[in-house]
């Protein structure tokens, strides 16, 4: 199944096809000094949470799909925090056109961290900026293995500069009063994922998410979850475990493997954004509930919509089912046959 999903994910969505009635600066010798941050109620009310030891679940930064209206379905069923899709910080700051249409809240989606793709400390202290009043948290993208981002100097591109990451979370912590945490990828010398960890606990990144696999591997490949054991055996800062959490017993799983302190889930939050609450597919009544909230608050293309909806349907239809439902092009029809299937 999860390679089915792999490739329904990795297909091209065209928004044209659907007929839509409806600066770096390096720090090397500069000393590590100690943080101390004390930070408004609802941003340490989180930090609060994660200190204590509350193991959290988290739904991960995706781009195109971890917007307001799915945020807010997998809050209500289970999530305790959650992501921003990625963010380019400079366009952000550029263009008012790109902040409203990136950057969607709502008081039923905290604790809600914005995650930035940005290289340079200057444009993400000026996002931050602008973000700040408006979220728990903000996070610096280490793991996007795309080309153009990695082109661009962004995602997992600073793993390979990571002076320039460490440049970043001191300039916010100097500057900006937000948790700054980091996701990044294991790399293939588990040393240098090691050594980025500690550097970053030293500088006071508040919590680090280790996603289990290489830039070169693909989501198919297993993830190592050993690796991400090694980092949290050598840090004393919270981490979070990402990779292949499909079901809650695999939550569990990677928790007891690894001593982590959360664990943060893409694919399978997609497909159930129930998950975290012991549900082996999307309740029915979890669709209801992402039709109503998209209904109540828009915010997505419907392009987007529909292709929640075949995630979240993909265990119910057969291949036939499957093919009529992703013909579908308008919302009137997809609601249309949801209500018929489903009896609403
Ligand atoms: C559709 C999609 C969009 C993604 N967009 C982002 C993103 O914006 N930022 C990011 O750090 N990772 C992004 N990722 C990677 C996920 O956050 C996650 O690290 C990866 O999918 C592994 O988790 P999983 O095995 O639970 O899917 C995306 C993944 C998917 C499937």
């Amino acid at each position: 199944m999860e390679d089915q999903i792999n490739s329904l994910l990795n297909s091209q969505i065209n928004i044209e096809e659907f007929n839509n009635n409806n600066n770096s600066n390096n720090n090397n010798e500069e000393e590590d000094k100690p943080i101390v941050k004390i930070y408004d109620s609802d941003k340490q009310n989180l930090m609060d949470r994660i200190n204590s030891g509350e193991f959290m679940k988290i739904q991960a930064p995706m781009v195109r799909f971890s917007r307001l209206p799915f945020r807010m379905l997998v809050k209500k069923w289970g999530c305790d925090i959650t992501y921003t899709p990625m963010i380019m910080a400079a366009e952000f700051n550029r263009s008012e056109a790109a902040r409203d249409s990136d950057f969607t809240i709502n008081k039923l989606d905290e604790p809600l961290i914005v995650q930035f793709g940005v290289n340079n400390a200057e444009e993400l202290v000026s996002a931050a900026e602008k973000v700040k009043d408006y979220c728990q948290g903000i996070d610096i993208n280490c793991g996007c293995p795309q080309r153009w981002v990695m082109k661009e100097g962004f995602g997992a591109n600073l793993l390979l500069h990571p002076e320039r990451i460490y440049d970043m979370v001191k300039q916010i912590n100097n500057r900006v009063p937000i948790p700054i945490s980091i996701k990044i990828r294991v790399q293939s010398d588990l040393k240098d994922t090691i050594e980025l960890a500690k550097r970053a606990e030293r500088i006071g990144v508040s919590w680090i998410t280790v996603h289990g696999r290489t830039s070169a591997m693909k989501s198919s490949h297993p993830v190592d979850y050993d690796a991400i054991k090694l980092v949290k055996d050598n840090v004393t800062l919270p981490v979070f475990a990402n990779g292949d959490v499909f079901t809650l017993s695999q939550s569990n799983e990677i928790r007891e493997k690894t001593g982590v302190n959360g664990v943060m889930s893409a694919r399978g939050l997609l497909t159930n954004p129930a998950l975290f609450q012991g549900y082996d597919k999307t309740p029915i009544e979890c669709i209801k509930d992402f039709i109503n909230i998209y209904s109540e608050y828009g915010g997505l293309h419907p392009v987007i919509f529909h292709r929640h909806l075949m995630y979240m349907l993909y265990e119910y239809h057969n291949k036939n089912e499957k093919s009529e439902f992703n013909k579908l092009s308008t919302i009137s029809g997809i609601m249309d046959y949801i209500n018929d299937k489903f009896l609403f």
